[in-house]
């Protein structure tokens, strides 16, 4: 992403944001806030990327190497697991604890790290 650095500050905003509301998830709103502030930054980061400038159709015409693959691997998961972390966060609002959402919590935070640290590669 060479010509939008603001979205690598973006990106790497996002994941420090997850980590501040991991921290604070005792503080329930604030956790809240947080967490669904930096889920919606994220998918903001993917619709940009997509309208702009057509990632998803330009990734046919790519060589397919395995830096790349990974990172589409661990994009695509981390969009899935925001999904279920935002049911299991809804559970937990509601009062029945969701073991799901503290024991995904790691492998999140490695799993979006991984992302974060791939596309400062893929070009
Ligand atoms: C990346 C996303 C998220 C991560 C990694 C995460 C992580 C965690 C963790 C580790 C806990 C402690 C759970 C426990 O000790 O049983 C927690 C609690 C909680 N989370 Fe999340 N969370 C995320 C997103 C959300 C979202 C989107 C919501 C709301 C829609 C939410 C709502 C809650 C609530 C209500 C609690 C319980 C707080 C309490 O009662 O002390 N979380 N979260």
């Amino acid at each position: 992403m060479p010509d939008w650095p603001w979205i690598r500050v973006l990106s790497v905003t996002v994941f420090c944001m997850l980590l501040i509301g991991v921290a604070c998830r005792r503080r329930k709103r604030l956790h809240m806030s947080l967490m669904i502030s930096a889920i919606t930054i994220d998918l903001g980061i993917v619709l940009y990327l997509e309208i702009a400038r057509g990632v998803v159709e330009s990734i046919p015409k790519r060589p397919m190497t395995s830096l790349l693959f990974v990172h589409i691997l661990l994009s695509v998961t981390v969009i899935v697991m925001y999904g279920v972390q935002v049911y299991g966060g809804i559970q937990n609002a509601r009062g029945n604890r969701s073991v799901a959402h503290r024991k995904l919590m790691p492998w999140l935070l490695l799993i979006r790290f991984g992302n974060l640290v791939t596309s400062f590669f893929v070009v």
